[in-house]
């Protein structure tokens, strides 16, 4: 993996990777542009190409060109590799040795999915009834139909998998692609088609499918597969990124069908999470493309809960969100643009701070003048309040809760004890780096759930319930349809990894604690020997 990075490194120019994305032009040995993120006036953003790297000083980062991609595209460091792997023309499975087959199992799933979209897309063309549904009851354009590859999955039992198994196609790999339910026939049947694409790539990953009509589930979704995760994924992201990079914001709204309305508006910095509630990874994906990230759910009690959690959770992570304040008999933003397009671009700049949506929904609700209305609000109110990073506008909405309430702020504040925002608690400890924790995580799996591919692997393993679902969950969806042979290698290729990656983390917490041993020699020299022999393992 390593090496796969320092050889796309060595064949990429920085100045060619971030110029793809801003112009530069070039300042003394450096080169200069227009930051990605902000507004600025001047140019603050630099490229030193002796030294391979970036800075932007208006929204204080920089680094690599893998961090460059991450941060603009709000990809993850994995796709960031794929992504620039394929324009230095470097194969990633030649350096990662165990992970070469599902890398190639991936490949094929690829190639399945792309052409199930065609095939929906064709079957659309030619079912009128389900295009009468598609452009006059949902009022799409083809515009919008052809951008967001919209299709129609036939109403018979294998239509699909006789296609797909006349292309080429084996059972297991329709299956690996989700593509097929429990009896081995098609999942997907008389339902209105719309792919999801990978952010990064535009590759299709999986498929919503809704009932042309009425009928039970409104929307299937492809199952967890080993290029879908619903809880990572965010749909739409593949055609928002450039206008939400451009315009510096994203409006996240509740329904797929509402951000390809949004779109078809002109609003194209909608997203949405697919099937499933927000999640901090979806909520970190979308911070590093913004900061400027507005809430959209729909009007009913059950779009006020998800606004509350998406905030509660930001707010944890340090996110600031605002809310788009409501859009009047409108059930959700795609009722609102059938009424006018113009409602719903006005509805997108009627936005307010999180705090304050949160606060006045609680006083529509509770009984301010009784104790317990009283104590609800001040929960939430300082809960929420406690999330803001900046000083001044603490203070002021503690002022303003402390008013509504005849309090005072002191005694507003001394309720606030038990609930500290984690941000403020960072741990002064090096925290596992996103790849060791991943690498823990698929060999806990493998060792509590596969059975004797885990034998010989030392791994701590957990003992409580959700953690213990968790791994069953890593372990069904990657590891669970692996014959013996392939899980065994597959574990081999985990450990080599996991191990370097652990010597590095021991390695970065002793450099740490180097730097802590300020004036005792003796202690500073017995940690870099013990650096030292790390290294050489
Ligand atoms: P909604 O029921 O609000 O969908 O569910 P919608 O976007 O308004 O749909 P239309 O306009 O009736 O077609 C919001 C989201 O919840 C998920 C889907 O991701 C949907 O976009 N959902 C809903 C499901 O996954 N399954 C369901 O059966 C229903
Ligand atoms: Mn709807």
């Amino acid at each position: 993996m390593n090496d796969a990075k320092e050889e796309i490194r060595a064949r990429l120019a920085v100045e060619d990777v971030v110029g793809q994305y801003i112009e530069l032009k070039k300042a003394g040995r450096n080169l200069k542009g227009r930051s990605p993120w902000g507004v600025d006036k001047t140019p603050s953003f630099m490229v030193s190409p002796e030294k391979g790297i970036w800075h932007d000083f208006s929204a204080n980062k920089g680094g690599d060109i893998f961090t460059f991609v991450m941060e603009v595209e709000g990809i993850s460091f994995r796709e960031a590799l794929e992504k620039l792997a394929a324009q230095a023309g470097v194969t990633l499975e030649k350096y990662t040795g165990g992970d070469k087959k599902v890398a190639a199992r991936k490949a094929r799933m690829r190639e399945c999915l792309e052409l199930a979209c065609k095939y929906y897309q064709v079957c659309l063309a030619r079912n009128r009834k389900v295009c009468e549904y598609v452009f006059y009851k949902r009022g799409l354009n083809k515009a919008t139909v052809k951008e967001f590859r919209i299709g129609y999955a036939p109403n018979t039992k294998t239509a699909l998998k006789d296609f797909l198994k006349k292309k080429g196609f084996s059972e297991k790999e329709m299956n690996d692609a989700g593509l097929l339910n429990q009896y081995g026939g098609d999942l997907f049947r008389g339902r209105m088609m719309v792919p999801f694409m990978e952010a990064a790539t535009g590759a299709i990953i999986g498929f919503t499918g809704r009932v042309v009509g009425e009928g039970e589930p409104k929307y299937l979704n492809t199952p967890e597969t080993l290029l879908f995760n619903k809880g990572r994924f965010v749909f739409g992201l593949a055609r928002a990124k450039e206008a939400v990079r451009k315009n510096n914001f994203v409006v996240i709204v509740e329904g797929n069908m509402d951000v390809i309305s949004s779109h078809q508006a002109g609003v194209k910095e909608a997203v949405a999470t697919s099937g499933t509630a927000m999640t901090e990874m979806h909520l970190k994906a979308l911070s590093r493309l913004t900061s400027d990230i507005r809430l959209a759910y729909d009007g009913d009690a059950a779009g006020r809960k998800a606004a509350e959690r998406a905030i509660m959770l930001a707010g944890g992570l340090g996110i600031d969100l605002s809310v788009i304040a409501g859009y009047g008999e409108a059930k959700d933003p795609d009722e609102l643009i059938q009424q006018d397009p113009k409602l719903w671009q006005e509805a997108v700049e009627n936005y307010v701070p999180a705090v304050e949506w949160l606060l006045k929904q609680y006083e529509e609700t509770l009984d301010l003048t009784m104790a317990p209305g009283k104590r609800e609000y001040s929960d939430v109110a300082m809960r929420v309040i406690g999330f803001l990073q900046d000083a001044v506008e603490r203070k002021h909405y503690e002022q303003l809760v402390a008013k509504k309430l005849d309090v005072t702020v002191e005694d507003l504040r001394k309720k606030k004890v038990t609930e500290r925002p984690r941000h403020l608690k960072k741990p002064k400890t090096v925290v596992k780096s996103e790849i060791l924790k991943g690498l823990e995580d698929d060999l806990a799996a493998i060792v509590t759930f596969g059975g004797v591919a885990g034998k010989g692997i030392k791994i701590d393993l957990p003992e409580d319930e959700t953690r213990l679902d968790e791994l069953e969950m890593i372990f069904e969806t990657k590891y669970a349809k692996m014959d013996t042979v392939t899980l065994a290698e597959e574990v081999k290729g985990l450990w080599e990894r996991y191990k370097k990656e652990d010597v590095k983390r021991q390695i970065k917490k002793l450099q740490e604690e180097l730097k802590a041993t300020e004036d005792d020699e003796e202690r500073q020299e017995k940690i870099l020997r013990e650096i030292m022999a790390l290294r050489r393992e």
